[in-house]
């Protein structure tokens, strides 16, 4: 593999701030969605299109007909996440830098990377004996609503033997992973209002209710010290994993001490005690704060008290909740929560179910062996806290979605220094590649 060239394409891309949910980055998303497409055609794709929209496209490709031969469908993205607090990144975000074999950029392992890993399995002598499709989406950071519609209205493009996604990580270094199940995301602004305009703090204050007051307050009720979400019904839905499930939970490379001293990097985990930790990420609803704007946050002092406060918040959805359910649970319980001097409103920015993804099709035994002869480790069986939007979709079909990754647990998505270790990069590579092999049935028997 000529690593130094293929390290410096990578880097081209990963220079594109394809930001998706700032609209100030349209034109790199574009940028980075031309970017796939040329790759695309030198694949010598028969037909590379950009579909359902002129700032964030859905890549879509054809790749060479080998008659016969199976249908691989490849799911990626190109869009990445705002890199702030950008004073905390080592060397600028989008500006590629390796130190000790791993690559930092915004976008090395959420999902440039790994798409990278994805296209350039297929380049090479010996051409695999697959018809490749593409769907390369440049919105999933933001709830996958482009592609979520493109999907509804043409179904066909999702027609498949398998559908290979390479945006997860390992379970832990040398631990390759297949997963099973995605959380969903219900993503809500609540604001509240208190007066008609922000008011003198000393002229007003102690007879004037207060915005932040009354958000903060409202959101303490909603979730309790204990970690227990206080959203009527929220719960009702859940469906608790099998035991045999949690049983092989168990037997995983987790440590929750390692999670903690290492990952997490606190003092304490929070969260309801009497559910393992794996449970509380996997298997358990959240309700999180990203944000909380309004009132004064600039330089210096300012006496006021505002009259309006919003919050950034949202929920992550487990097996058997319904995203439409959960919204209207928590417009409901917002309502409720808020005492009746107070304006409290919820506006909805994004959403997705949660999905199971079974894991029993033989194309799911190729994918292991591949693993088994580049890195030396069969996949294990995880489920993944975060979302992908358009998974359920994609399985719609019928055709079996190989949920995996070459990334690490400690990469560091969405935070300041993101990275993508080499050694992942190289291995992922050749472990897509071989698979592409053994699923177009050529070298099955043989080494890689
Ligand atoms: N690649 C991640 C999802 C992921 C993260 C899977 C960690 C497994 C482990 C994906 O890009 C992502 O971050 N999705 C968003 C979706 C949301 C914005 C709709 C997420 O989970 O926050
Ligand atoms: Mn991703
Ligand atoms: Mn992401």
């Amino acid at each position: 593999m000529d690593t130094d060239r293929l390290l410096q394409q990578l880097t081209d891309f990963l220079r594109i701030p394809s930001i998706s949910t700032l609209p100030a980055h349209s034109a790199d998303c574009r940028a980075a969605a031309e970017w796939v497409a040329a790759e695309l055609r030198r694949l010598g794709c028969r037909e590379v299109q950009f579909l359902a929209s002129g700032t964030h496209p859905v890549v879509w490709g054809i790749g060479p007909e080998v008659p016969g031969a199976p249908t691989l469908l490849l799911y990626g993205h190109y869009d990445v996440q705002p890199p702030d607090p950008l004073d905390e990144w080592t060397t600028p975000p989008f500006q590629p830098s390796v130190r000790d074999g791993r690559l930092f950029a915004r976008g090395a392992a959420d999902d440039k990377g790994q798409v990278f890993c994805l296209l350039k399995a297929i380049e090479g002598a010996a051409r695999p004996p697959v018809n490749f499709r593409f769907l390369i989406e440049g919105e999933e950071e933001y709830g996958s609503r482009v592609l979520f519609d493109l999907l509804r209205r043409e179904p066909q493009r999702t027609r498949a033997d398998a559908v290979l996604i390479a945006d997860m990580a390992y379970a832990a270094p040398g631990w390759p992973a297949v997963y099973t199940a995605l959380r969903g995301i219900c993503y809500a602004e609540i604001t509240v209002r208190t007066a008609k305009s922000d008011l003198h703090s000393g002229e007003f204050g102690g007879a004037a209710p207060n915005a932040h007051e009354e958000l903060l307050r409202l959101l303490g009720r909603l979730k309790g010290p204990d970690g227990k979400i206080n959203i009527p019904g929220l719960y009702a839905a859940v469906k608790r994993p099998t035991r045999a499930e949690l049983a092989s939970w168990r037997r995983l490379p987790f440590s929750e001490t390692h999670f903690l001293k290492q990952r997490v990097q606190a003092k304490a985990l929070a969260g309801l005690k009497q559910h393992s930790v794996l449970e509380r990420l996997w298997a358990l609803p959240t309700f999180e704060i990203h944000g909380v704007l309004g009132g004064f946050t600039g330089e210096g002092a300012k006496t006021v008290i505002p009259a309006e406060a919003t919050a950034k918040v949202s929920l992550r959805l487990v097996p058997n909740q319904k995203l439409k359910t959960v919204e209207r649970q928590l417009a409901t319980a917002v309502k409720r929560l808020a005492p009746r001097h107070v304006q409290a409103s919820v506006r909805f920015l994004h959403g997705a179910d949660p999905a199971v993804v079974p894991v029993d099709d033989p194309a799911f035994r190729l994918l292991d062996r591949a693993f088994r002869e580049v890195v030396g480790r069969g996949t294990v069986a995880v489920r993944a806290g975060g979302s992908i939007p358009v998974v359920p979709a994609l399985g719609k079909s019928g055709a079996p979605v190989l949920l995996t990754g070459i990334g690490l647990p400690d990469d560091r998505l969405h935070a300041p220094n993101e990275k993508l270790d080499l050694k992942q990069l190289w291995d992922g590579i050749r472990v897509f590649r071989r698979f592409y092999e053994l699923l177009g049935g050529k070298g099955v028997g043989a080494k890689s």
